[in-house]
């Protein structure tokens, strides 16, 4: 028996924000972020839309590209680091706006969640508990950035991705999985305020303490160092060899970051790395799987294809996963 993906599905919001947009927000230029990010406009949310929202118009496209009902969901993981409240976790609101009553729950590895979050779904599968997962990376990272600082929200952007897992006699299968974290560097990518460490109070508003920070050249190196590590050891536990890959789907971070994954792999970025981050920007857990629906969308991956997954983000966190399509 595999595990097989049966639907994959996006959703951005439709409100474009450019980075000449962002020209007028804080001290920045379009040559600036295109040439250091590869980042051109990203899409952010209006008004009271939350994850949720997002998570169940992609969830909606991924069922009915699978051909199935929202009744055949038995269980749903929502990756995100921009839950609607801090509980209950988002899964339950999108179960109930899919019209389900199902377990679920969230799961946060920043921009590692989707990779994390298949690998559950994998086990869970494997071990018979259920049939068929829903697993959603949804993030609404426009409420959590800070429109002052512009060494970061000229990064982020809103989305989801999804993606429904299902075991079966089919040739397709995950071949190995591969994860990685480091809480000696949580302070390099966190939200200081609103959990229970530091609760919100005026203070915590006062000084900007509920967004995202960022050393953002040290998250650049370990993401370069720990993405290409973990593509070096997911291959070698899929026993194949880099030639037969046919799409690698990175994390979109950075299009530098990218660039140093297609080196490794010794192959030009065009051919074989995916790349949307110039429309999107980083949508941390939401980047991978928005990926996966445009390259199968884009005939870039069909049935029997080894493509491999690959994440890093806050925690630090990171993974990959070599999967036969
Ligand atoms: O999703 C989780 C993983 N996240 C990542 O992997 C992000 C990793 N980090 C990065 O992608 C890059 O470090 C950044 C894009 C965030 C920054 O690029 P960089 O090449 O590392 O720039 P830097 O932080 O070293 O800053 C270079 C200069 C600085 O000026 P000085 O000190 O050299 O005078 C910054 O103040 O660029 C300046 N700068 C900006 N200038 C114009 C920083 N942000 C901006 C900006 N516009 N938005």
């Amino acid at each position: 028996m595999g595990i097989r993906i049966i639907g994959t599905g996006k959703y951005v919001p439709p409100k474009v924000l450019t980075n000449h947009d962002l020209e007028k927000m804080v001290e920045t230029n379009d040559e600036w972020i295109r040439s250091r990010t590869g980042i051109i406009e990203r899409r952010i949310v209006e008004g009271d839309i939350a994850a949720s929202d997002l998570a169940t118009e992609a969830s909606k496209i991924a069922i009915e590209k699978a051909g199935l009902k929202p009744e055949d969901i038995d269980a749903i993981i929502c990756a995100t680091i921009t839950p609607d409240m801090v509980f209950p976790a988002t899964a339950y609101l999108i179960a109930d706006k899919l019209g389900i009553k199902r377990p679920g729950f969230d799961l946060n590895a920043a921009c590692s969640g989707f990779v994390y979050s298949s690998a559950l779904a994998y086990s869970m599968l494997k071990t018979g508990i259920f049939k068929n997962i829903l697993v959603i990376g949804s993030e609404v990272l426009s409420k959590i950035v800070d429109w002052q600082d512009r060494n970061t929200c000229v990064l982020f952007g809103d989305g989801a991705g999804a993606a429904i897992y299902t075991i079966d006699n089919s040739e397709s299968d995950i071949l190995a999985i591969e994860l990685g974290g480091d809480g000696g560097c949580a302070d390099l990518l966190y939200m200081p305020a609103g959990g229970s460490k530091m609760p919100a109070s005026e203070e915590t508003v006062k000084n900007r303490l509920h967004f995202i920070k960022m050393n953002g050249r040290e998250t650049f190196k370990m993401a370069v160092r720990m993405m290409t590590e973990s593509v070096e050891k997911v291959i070698q536990k899929a026993n194949i060899k880099k030639e037969d890959i046919k799409l690698v789907i990175p994390h979109q971070a950075n299009i530098r970051i990218i660039d140093a994954i297609a080196e490794y792999l010794g192959v030009r970025r065009e051919e074989k790395v995916f790349v949307n981050l110039d429309k999107y920007g980083n949508t941390s857990a939401a980047s991978i799987p928005i990926a996966l629906d445009e390259a199968i969308s884009q005939g870039k991956i069909n049935r029997g294809d080894i493509v491999i997954l690959v994440a890093f983000g806050g925690g630090f966190s990171w993974g990959a996963i070599a999967l036969r399509y």
